[in-house]
């Protein structure tokens, strides 16, 4: 009572489990009332009959504290299997829930890739998003849809992961285990960006040589990043490490080519370009989706697999 209210996010309660603790307050607006109120405190068990309650009619909105959101997507985060098993939650509202849980895992393993325990938690994130991937029709259409166009480290990563994963999928490039472990790698490709002095990451204009020299060193730090803490798939650490090589050999860090660089390898190159050019960053606006893929066509058709570019073009076509 005379709680100051913080500012507050919508939540959907579908979202809500059933015996699930919650690590964040609950409000509800009532319909009539002036403003939400605080229903549940964080640390108390969701039963059924909370849950019920917040389904009656008087009740027309669920709210979370913005300060919160953290605590929220890490509670979706760890029920997300169950949350999209469930077949009465529409799709949409799964890609939104599966993106958020997604972009703010990777907002936690770049301020920390070791306390965030991020590539376990990748492991089983990557594992629920490519079942509905595989199972839900028009799955990919709609990450795309919730997908940030402002570029952040955290985005570029689910972004990058979602192209990369539904590519692989679509090119038939390996079986079920090896695509677990080639979407960590593609959640993960820039973790090495957490070794680099901030200011050169979220650098506003030019680099100069030497900020350059040290971007370019993020393969090789995100390969030891992922070696210490231990248990990382081989193709993960492959896309960690080569990402940025180019078919021509003219790419970092091992100057690698043609056959040298994994199938795999070359498909989370196309989607990480491709996701460069179209996110809007400080210093530059996006470039839409057909101009981006029409610059790569005629700028990198030598750097690139082309049979995979092709069919990258068909995907974004048909999403
Ligand atoms: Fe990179
Ligand atoms: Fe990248």
């Amino acid at each position: 009572v005379g709680e100051q209210i913080p500012e507050l996010r919508a939540i959907v309660q579908s979202n809500l489990l059933a015996d699930s603790v919650a690590d964040f307050d609950l409000y509800v607006a009532m319909k009539g009332a002036p403003a939400p109120i605080l229903y549940r405190r964080k640390g108390n068990p969701l039963g059924q009959d909370v849950l019920d309650r917040l389904n009656a009619h008087d009740v027309e909105g669920l709210y979370i504290d913005a300060q919160e959101e953290p605590e929220y997507y890490r509670y979706i985060e760890h029920n997300l299997r169950d949350i999209l098993s469930d077949t009465k939650t529409p799709l949409d509202q799964k890609s939104e829930l599966m993106y958020g849980a997604a972009q703010n895992l990777m907002q936690e393993a770049f301020s920390d890739p070791r306390t965030s325990n991020c590539v376990e938690r990748s492991g089983a994130l990557v594992q629920s998003t490519i079942n509905t991937l595989l199972y839900e029709d028009g799955a990919l259409h709609e990450l795309l849809k919730v997908a940030s166009f402002d570029y952040y480290t955290y985005t570029h990563s689910v972004n990058v992961f979602t192209f990369s994963v539904s590519l692989a999928m679509r090119l038939e490039l390996c079986d079920g285990d090896t695509l677990l472990e080639f979407g960590m790698g593609t959640l993960l490709h820039d973790i090495g960006k957490y070794k680099i002095d901030s200011s050169i990451v979220n650098c506003r204009g030019k680099l100069s040589q030497d900020q350059w020299v040290e971007m370019k060193r993020h393969p090789e730090y995100g390969d030891s990043i992922l070696r210490e803490n231990g248990l990382v798939p081989g193709i993960a650490l492959d896309v960690v490490r080569h990402h940025h090589e180019k078919l021509t050999g003219s790419g970092y860090p091992d100057g690698l080519k043609n056959g040298e660089i994994k199938q795999l390898v070359r498909v989370c190159t196309i989607a990480d370009i491709f996701d460069a050019l179209t996110t809007r960053r400080a210093y530059k606006s996006a470039v839409p989706s057909f101009p981006a893929l029409k610059l790569m066509k005629e700028e990198m058709s030598e750097e690139l697999d082309q049979q995979y570019f092709g069919e990258f073009v068909a995907m974004m076509g048909s999403s």
